[in-house]
């Protein structure tokens, strides 16, 4: 990201305002040549989100002309055939006149596959010899290797990497960096497992974990809305705010992904890594610079500033929930207990609310509160912080309800941000009521955000970590959610399925926090 440079106004006269995050969201440097290795290029996720990212890159000249792509997966495929399914992906995902055939016939040349089992040793000396023979005819050093895999065989493949010399040792002609696709292990032990394996590997800043909400343009936002503006921070804190709501509610089941969700629920998935997120770029101290460890730094304080709660607390500061069968948009879906690959009696939660405190001099006493599930209502994810009632009635007839001020950072689906304030209603009476003074991103600026994937790959591809989690903070993330893992596990929810698919969640949830936004 670009390093911070700071405006302040000193007189009356005319003078440039520089925004700190204004260059990197200007420029669109191209990224460094190299070569991606995608582990796992059958999967939904190099098909659904990284091709369609890479071949809009080359779209926007951000990927380079020196650049390769190995997709390295089970499927048996050859590299014309591979070069076909990349296509596919590309043609599901971006728009038809998106396809430009030059551009395509192009880039598909600098594409290739190898049918491998990541078990097998040898499967990893013939991609070594067949990144060499690449790097020759495409004039790159540069290496990325992406983990687009199930988290199960991250260990195997770094380990792999090693043994065939593709460690970042073994390149001294450029750079070896290693993209993780989140979870990050599945708890503490197998995140601070995973890391042991990796640290045998690579150094931290050749580590890029993705959480991609950070690459969503609005999660970015959140800093250019704190700290590009003057007249919120001042009120940013326990002075003025009540409370925080973090949602990141979707109406989307577990589609093909049951037999991972089954495993996972919605605190693992969705809380310990995204919302979490969510929470530290809401709450942190403005950073040094907008270096990414001087960022970083920052988040991971907001971390270590939040007690893990004692396994005899979850129960007052969480709510689980598991959807039954219900409505969404009309249609009939069935209960979570019935999606494919889901055990009949599963105890898994799709629905995790909590509230958690920050013991800092900024927040101490106001309470976050997280929410985020699954075949809820409506897609939305949001953050919504709401100020101090005011102090002293003066206006408005005695049946008017003086609401709180809201300011709503909208994520997804209607990317803006929102206030609430209240205004006197035209007439002679002197009644109030509240309004929205609303800021939307597509009529603001015109332009459609680019997927979160693209910056990320990007960033990668030129070494900027800013959006990726460091592992201090995944670390002190598993922290705080283990109690209630360990308490969730430990005992089953005998109410479970305790919400319709297409509610708004368990009622439980409204006594943890009366005040929910509705979906
Ligand atoms: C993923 C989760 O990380 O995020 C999914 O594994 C979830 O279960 C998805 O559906 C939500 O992402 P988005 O960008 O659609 O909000």
């Amino acid at each position: 990201m670009a390093s911070a440079v700071s405006a302040v106004k000193t007189d009356g006269a005319a003078h440039v305002a520089l925004n700190p995050l204004r260059e990197g969201i200007e420029s669109n440097r191209v990224a460094d040549p190299c070569t991606i290795v995608f582990f796992g290029a059958s999967g939904d996720l190099f098909k659904r989100m990284l091709m369609p990212a890479v071949y809009s890159l080359r779209l926007k000249d951000i990927l380079p002309i020196n650049f390769g792509l190995l997709g390295f997966a089970r499927t048996p495929y050859t590299d014309d055939q591979f070069r076909d399914y990349c296509k596919q992906a590309v043609e599901q995902s971006l728009q038809p006149d998106a396809i430009k055939d030059s551009l395509w016939d192009d880039l598909a040349q600098h594409i290739g596959y190898i049918t491998a089992d990541f078990n097998n040793t040898k499967h990893f000396t013939d991609l070594k010899k067949r990144l060499e023979d690449d790097e020759k005819r495409f004039g790159v050093s540069n290496r990325l290797f992406y983990l687009a895999t199930p988290p199960s065989v991250f260990p195997k493949i770094v380990e792999q990497l090693k043994h065939a010399g593709l460690d970042p040792a073994g390149n001294s002609a450029g750079w070896t960096r290693i993209i993780v696709e989140k979870p990050f292990g599945t708890d503490l032990a197998s995140a601070r497992a995973l890391q042991t394996e990796v640290e045998k590997v690579f150094n931290e800043n050749q580590v890029y974990r993705i959480d991609h909400y950070l690459g969503k343009e609005t999660v970015q936002d959140i800093m250019a809305l704190r700290f590009a503006n003057t007249i919120f921070e001042p009120i940013w804190s326990r002075n003025y705010v009540q409370s925080v709501q973090i949602t990141a509610a979707e109406t989307l089941g577990v589609e093909k992904r049951g037999a991972y969700y089954d495993n996972a629920g919605a605190l693992r998935d969705m809380i310990q890594n995204h919302v979490l997120n969510l929470l530290a770029l809401v709450a942190m101290e403005p950073p040094a610079s907008s270096d990414a460890d001087a960022i970083r730094n920052e988040k991971y304080k907001v971390f270590s500033a939040i007690e893990p709660p004692a396994p005899g607390d979850v129960p007052q500061m969480s709510v689980r929930g598991q959807y039954g069968a219900g409505t969404i948009a009309g249609e009939q879906v069935v209960a979570y207990r019935s999606e494919p690959d889901v055990s009949p009696n599963s105890n898994t939660e799709t629905y995790a609310a909590l509230r958690l405190y920050i013991n800092s001099w900024r927040w101490a006493g106001v309470p976050f509160f997280l929410r985020s599930g699954k075949r809820l209502a409506r897609k939305c994810s949001e953050i919504a912080i709401t100020f101090n009632p005011i102090p002293h009635r003066l206006f408005g007839e005695k049946s008017d309800t003086i609401e709180q001020n809201v300011l709503v950072i909208k994520i997804q689906p209607d990317e803006g941000v929102s206030i609430r304030f209240n205004a006197k209603v035209p007439g002679q009476k002197n009644h109030i009521r509240s309004v929205n003074m609303d800021f939307n991103y597509g009529t603001g600026f015109g332009v459609k955000s680019a997927p979160a994937y693209e910056r990320l790959l990007a960033d990668a591809m030129r070494g900027d970590a800013t959006l990726f989690t460091r592992w201090d903070a995944v670390q002190r993330a598993w922290e705080i959610v283990m109690p209630l893992l360990d308490v969730w596990q430990a005992t089953k929810d005998p109410t479970f399925p305790n919400y319709a698919a297409g509610s708004d969640g368990p009622e439980a949830a409204r006594v943890l926090n009366p005040g929910w936004r509705a979906l």
